[in-house]
């Protein structure tokens, strides 16, 4: 372990003089980056940050007082496992690969890619919000997610520059230059180019697309690409808190408008200064649907190749399947044939992406569940749903045409007319963020949200997470 190498890691770092030159010449964009792009007004405050130092099972981090530019981004793989094999598809069995496969090299590159740009995006996506802040616990945590996402970028750049050579390099460049919702040089995937800018699309981010990330990770865990697998695995430990500040955040914000619901005779939210319902409902339908478009095509001869490749395998591959080659069978999905919706069946590897997707589904509705369980114990009958997955999609199978939030095939002009009962509009949007006022004090929060259940780390709520 060189915990305090210029760039802390346990890849040995300073024994590849040519790997450690350019991470140490991409080090300073990266800060520039940080600089230009990070959260902006609290560089210099001293935050209650956790940082890895570690991958081993008792204590991978440790928490103190740190300025976000001089976190310790550092490299961090799982220790690697003897006689390590391919864990699935046509060369099942065979030795992982310590290089990248040549035929596959644009295409695990493309996929590197893709997942780094996801790591800046969203720290660009939520660099205000830390002026509109509910609490100090919020605005910590806030940060957290973000430097954490910095440190997912290194551990793309380091796969990009330990294994892809020049274009690697030229790569890692590029993650620095792209900018969320820039049209001139967007971020890869759409989700990632959309506004993040009040804490209740922060909640809904963080529960409905970082938790993609923690699937289309668990995917790339199981990948026979050894040095990929061991770096996706310990991302993942840092991803689960991520996706618990967006759940634990939408179950404090429905549990805070149930109880406001009840203050006011005709149920009333608005009057007391709380997000209706109805506004959450469609803040969920809108990242939801977003989200599941981050999957890809129903149909994937991509998504084959890569299985059979033994690049990228199924969710908790090892632990749920016994069948790791996946050769035969087949899925049936519903798809758009001559305006109606038919089933089609699909050999299974291509239609890989759809079952990831429903792993993820399944997960999301453990979200639901916790925030319906929480209008129930204030006494509310009101529930939250998710709309269907064929629901306002931009990728794949059902885009271009229009669904309902049951998934019935439905008009254009139905779907226009409908639009503003089911996506947030311009008021909502404008409403919410009229509630967004920054509260610092500590032991604080704002009306329209409930304080968490606990603190961080065994401190109380009223600590001081971040020092203003
Ligand atoms: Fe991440
Ligand atoms: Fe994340």
């Amino acid at each position: 372990m060189n915990l305090y190498d210029r760039i802390p890691n346990n890849v040995n770092l300073s024994e590849d003089k040519r790997l450690q030159r350019a991470l140490e010449k991409w080090l300073p964009n990266f800060l520039a980056w940080w600089h230009d792009m990070g959260p902006e007004g609290f560089q210099e405050k001293d935050v209650w940050l956790r940082t890895a130092v570690d991958v081993g099972s008792e204590g991978w981090a440790h928490f103190e007082y740190v300025k976000m530019p001089e976190y310790r981004w550092g490299i961090f793989l799982e220790p690697a496992q003897p006689n390590a094999k391919v864990g699935f598809g046509d060369n099942y069995g065979a030795p992982a690969y310590q290089e990248v496969p040549g035929e596959f090299r644009n295409a695990l590159r493309r996929i590197i890619v893709t997942q780094g740009d996801t790591e800046p995006a969203s720290v660009e996506q939520q660099r205000q919000l830390g002026h509109t802040c509910p609490s100090l616990y919020d605005l910590r945590n806030l940060f957290q997610v973000n430097v954490e996402e910095g440190r997912h970028l290194w551990a793309m750049v380091y796969l990009l520059q330990g294994y892809f050579g020049r274009d690697g390099r030229d790569e890692a460049d590029a993650l620095l230059e792209r900018r969320s919702g820039n049209p001139d040089k967007p971020r890869i995937l759409e989700a990632f180019n959309q506004p993040c800018d009040d804490w209740l699309n922060f909640y809904a981010f963080t529960m409905f697309t970082d938790r993609d990330g923690k699937f289309q990770l668990s995917a790339l865990a199981e990948s026979g690409f050894e040095p990929l697998a061991r770096t996706c695995k310990f991302m993942l430990t840092e991803e689960a808190h991520h996706m618990f500040v967006g759940d634990t955040g939408l179950t404090r914000v429905v549990k805070r408008t149930a109880q406001l619901m009840k203050q006011n005779p005709n149920e009333d939210v608005r009057a007391l200064g709380g997000i209706p319902l109805d506004i959450i409902q469609k803040y969920i339908n809108f990242w939801f649907s977003y989200s599941l478009d981050l999957f890809g095509g129903e149909i994937s001869s991509n998504s084959a190749d890569f299985f059979a490749a033994g690049l990228k395998g199924r969710f908790k591959e090892q632990e749920q399947y016994t069948d790791h080659v996946a050769a035969e069978g087949s899925f049936t999905m519903m798809v758009v044939e001559d305006g109606k919706l038919e089933p089609r069946e699909v050999p299974l590897r291509n239609a890989l992406n759809e079952i990831l997707r429903g792993e993820y589904v399944k997960d999301c509705e453990k979200g639901l569940a916790r925030w319906n369980k929480a209008l129930a114990d204030e006494g509310i009958n009101q529930r939250l749903y998710l709309p269907n997955v064929r629901f306002h999609r931009h990728v794949g199978e059902y885009a271009g045409h229009y669904f309902d939030l049951e998934g019935n095939l439905i008009s254009k002009e139905e779907f226009g007319q409908k639009k503003n009962e089911w996506l947030p509009t311009m008021e909502d949007r404008e409403y919410v963020a009229s509630l967004m006022k920054p509260v610092t004090e500590p032991g604080k929060i704002a009306n329209w949200i409930a304080p968490p259940a606990a603190g961080i780390k065994g401190k109380p709520f009223e600590f001081e997470y971040v020092r203003l």
